[in-house]
């Protein structure tokens, strides 16, 4: 099967268990019900759910069991996305093409929204069909990436370092956080699924960080050369934030520079595996090369 085949069926599972996993939107509350649905549905390149399947694919994993950390890591995915987005936050009013959660509905519902698809991610987890030790260790991959130590922690050193230069280390310190972490876990736990032993697990993690790091980039220098339209989101909002980023630090030719290094260990890093590993060699172009 073709990389874009797999992914297309890959993408398709998603949404429906997505869309299994999301509350009903006719019943009470409603309103919360219906911000959930926006913030995770229409929209959204699914890279997550992508890099875990392709990762559990490497071992021929069931994708039935790939499904549940795949539908986790994009609602926790989501949930970052609306709160990154509140006006005590980024303030941004378009996302994926829509008005941000908080504008569509309001912020109190939009802080809620991201709440429930968080507590939902790990409910998703735990349940069948993935065995007790592997949902375990899916949970603990997912709520450490998540928390203080990923997600929440990069956002932490994003505020503070916002209107001030940070040294290149600290930068990709808290890129490896707020962005790389997730990403990190959705490898980790299509691996996990496959069966992955310490050594695969840890060229995966060399990949993964690779990719997360690029990824972040990429955003940083679309923000700068794209348009909201081709985007889904507002365009320049970094400069016009004093964000501390690549291209603000580096600039254009510097960032430019880390995407080809980036790329470079995530092939040295896939390697070992040979051609099964083409989807998420693929999915390591895509990070880099993104024009969205
Ligand atoms: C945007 O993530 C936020 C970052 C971590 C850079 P994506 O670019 O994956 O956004 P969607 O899910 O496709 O909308
Ligand atoms: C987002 O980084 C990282 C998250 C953890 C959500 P950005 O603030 O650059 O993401 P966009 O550009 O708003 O999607
Ligand atoms: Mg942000
Ligand atoms: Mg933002
Ligand atoms: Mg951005």
């Amino acid at each position: 099967m073709t990389t874009d085949a797999l992914f297309a069926g890959w993408i398709a599972r998603t949404e429906q268990q997505l869309q299994a996993a999301l509350p009903d939107p006719e019943t009470a509350p409603r309103r919360l019900h219906q911000a959930m649905r926006h913030a995770a549905l229409g929209g959204g390149k699914r890279m997550r759910p992508l890099l875990v399947h392709a990762a559990g694919h490497l071992f021929d994993a069931d994708p039935a069991l790939l499904d549940a950390p795949a539908v986790a890591v994009e609602l926790v995915h989501c949930y970052s996305l609306v709160h990154d987005d509140l006006p005590a936050m980024d303030d941004d009013d378009l996302r994926r093409g829509r008005p941000t959660t908080h504008v569509a509905f309001d912020e109190a519902t939009a802080i809620l929204a991201g709440d429930a698809l968080q507590t939902r991610a790990f409910e998703v987890l735990a349940a069948e069909p993935l065995p007790p030790t592997l949902a375990v260790a899916c949970l603990r991959t997912l709520a450490g990436a998540s928390g203080v130590a990923g997600m929440c922690g990069g956002q932490a050193l994003d505020i503070d370092a916002t209107g001030r230069a940070q040294p290149l280390d600290d930068l990709k310190h808290m890129h490896a956080l707020k962005t790389g972490a997730l990403i990190r876990a959705a490898v980790r736990m299509g691996a996990l699924c496959g069966g992955a032993d310490e050594t695969q697990l840890a060229r995966l993690d060399a990949f993964a960080d690779a990719l997360g790091l690029a990824f972040q980039v990429r955003d940083d220098i679309l923000d700068v050369e794209a348009s909201s339209e081709q985007l889904g989101k507002t365009a320049g909002k970094d400069a016009a934030q004093d964000k501390s980023t690549f291209p603000a630090l580096l600039g254009m030719d510097g960032a430019r520079a880390q995407l080809e290094t980036l790329a470079a260990t995530m092939r040295d890093a896939l390697a070992p595996f040979g051609t099964r590993a083409g989807a998420l060699a693929a999915l390591g172009e895509l990070a880099i090369h993104r024009s969205h």
